[in-house]
């Protein structure tokens, strides 16, 4: 990743493609894909101070909500030669992941459903990332459901929490430290929680140490 003052850039592992519209910039005889905060969640986190992520041993991903497949290019190019498996449940965007595949061979697309990972855990583990992204209301237990079924051990994650599809009915600060909470309780050890505002309101990044 490069940073270019505030902007963020990833290598494009496709030179000449751009997946949603992002801007394409050469430089020293390599191509760059800015890589937009308000379209990746991931990318705000990385702009926000505190936020942190080492990707340099990784060689086997899961990313849960992978829609598009918008932060998945970045995470792609990023990591060349790892194995990047994008779960997603709607057909519709998962036939847009399928056609981004295609051209990225790291990417391999699973059409599942994240709350049952006992149906792909066999293909997918051992895991030494796990990336969560859904607006679901149980998304704390779905991304534990899946550390368990799948992380290797020392294996690191995020969790991006939606904090209003939990309930409205709480302060964001309590739902946060709920979630913080029960991931302690399913054994895993997260860092205190980013807001990721102005970027994605109502969202907070919560890191899963290895
Ligand atoms: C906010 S979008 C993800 C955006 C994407 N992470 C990005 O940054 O490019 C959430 C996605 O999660 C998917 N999703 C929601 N519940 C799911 C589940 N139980 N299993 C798999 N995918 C799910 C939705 O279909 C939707 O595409």
């Amino acid at each position: 990743m490069v940073r270019a003052g505030a902007e963020l850039y990833t290598p494009n592992l496709v030179p000449g493609r751009s997946v949603y519209g992002e801007e394409l910039r050469a430089e020293e005889g390599a191509e760059y894909r800015r890589w937009d905060p308000w379209r990746s969640k991931l990318a705000a986190y990385l702009r926000t101070p505190g936020a942190s992520l080492d990707l340099s041993r990784v060689q086997r991903l899961l990313y849960l909500g992978a829609a598009h497949g918008t932060t998945a290019s970045h995470l792609s190019d990023l990591l060349p030669r790892a194995e990047l498996y994008v779960v997603e449940k709607s057909a519709s965007a998962f036939s847009h992941l399928l056609a981004l595949s295609r051209e990225r061979e790291n990417l391999l697309p699973l059409l599942a459903d994240a709350q049952l990972p006992e149906r792909y855990r066999a293909d997918v583990a051992p895991i030494d990332f796990l990336y969560q992204d859904l607006a679901q209301r149980d998304q704390t237990r779905i991304f534990a459901e899946n550390a368990a079924a799948t992380l290797a051990s020392g294996a690191r994650g995020l969790l991006m929490l939606k904090v209003r599809s939990v309930t409205q009915r709480r302060s964001p600060r309590t739902v946060i430290q709920e979630a913080r909470a029960e991931l302690e309780r399913a054994g895993l050890a997260p860092r205190p929680a980013v807001d990721l505002a102005p970027y994605s309101r109502d969202h907070a990044a919560i890191g899963i140490e290895g």
